[in-house]
């Protein structure tokens, strides 16, 4: 067996040691959802530093913990905080919160992130459907020998995030007027914010935004079978399209601002997704 899934196994036995609670639903909280636990029913609480092994942010505004809970009688489970490929941590540990919240128990995996708008039409403070991903400037989790009891070698992406998913936020967005951009999200691996070359080089790729998280948590998600859906707040519009410097306080600053409507959103669509699990 290979290591990185003998780590699973223990983090999986870890976290079983202290609650026996199964997830239908996964949801990783980007930033500006980071007090989203306001809107869930909460049951049991797992800071990462308990679970041995397991990777703890080192980003200011992830303080890292799982959170148990309900939304509306559906078993859900949390990531407040997630560990990014720019921390230094290797790609396996990246991935393991996601394949573990699997294990766990939970069918769908819903993404959420901070991202900057590569596409001309978009403002800092709207909310984007990720429709599609751009992999390949960031390492594929999958690089390693495949663990066939996770998934296939060779993983089908056509449909990575789930159409009746898709579906279903847009109509949860449309019936709380709330404005809902679409789009492609790419992931680069940061820490730097990109050049306004890199911006533009995106642009023509087809990426209406950019991040540095989400797209290797929906590979390993998409591997194991699960069903992924996405949504990005455009906090910033990225490198080059405004006269200013980017900063990560600026990041979440806006990502606070767009907060409201964007737990709204995430709530409401978790709501719908009752009859689907
Ligand atoms: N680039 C990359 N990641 C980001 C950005 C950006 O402009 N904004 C928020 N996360």
């Amino acid at each position: 067996m290979s290591e990185v899934y003998d780590k699973l196994i223990s983090c999986y036995e870890c976290v079983r040691k202290k609650t026996d609670f199964v997830p239908k639903v996964a949801i990783v909280l980007g930033s500006g959802l980071g007090d989203y636990a306001e809107n869930i029913r909460v049951e049991y609480e797992l800071p990462y530093s308990e679970i041995e092994g397991f990777p703890v942010s080192t980003v200011p505004g992830h303080a890292g913990k799982f959170i148990f809970g309900f939304i509306d009688e559906i078993p859900v489970v949390c990531m407040k905080g997630r560990v990014h490929f720019y921390e230094g941590y290797p790609i396996s540990d990246v991935v393991l919160p996601t394949r573990l919240m699997k294990l766990m128990g939970a069918r769908i995996l819903f993404l959420t992130n901070a991202a900057g708008g590569v596409n001309t039409s978009f403002h800092a403070g709207d909310l984007m459907l990720i429709k599609d991903q751009i992999s390949v400037f960031a390492p594929n989790p999958l690089i390693g020998a495949n663990m066939d009891e996770l998934g296939v070698r060779f993983p089908d992406m056509s449909t990575v995030y789930d159409g009746e998913l898709q579906q279903l936020i847009r109509r949860t967005a449309k019936d709380n007027g709330i404005f809902l951009q679409e789009g492609v999200y790419a992931q680069l691996t940061g820490p730097s914010f990109e050049s306004p070359a890199e911006i533009r080089m995106l642009r023509t790729l087809g990426c209406d935004a950019v991040g540095m998280s989400t797209v290797v948590e929906a590979i390993a998600a998409n591997h194991m079978g699960m069903k992924i859906c996405g949504i990005s707040c455009i906090s910033n519009l990225a490198a080059g399209m405004t006269a200013n410097p980017l900063t990560h306080e600026e990041v979440q600053e806006a990502a606070d601002m767009a907060a409201p409507n964007f737990k709204k959103l995430v709530t409401e669509s978790v709501k719908g997704m009752k009859k689907l699990i």
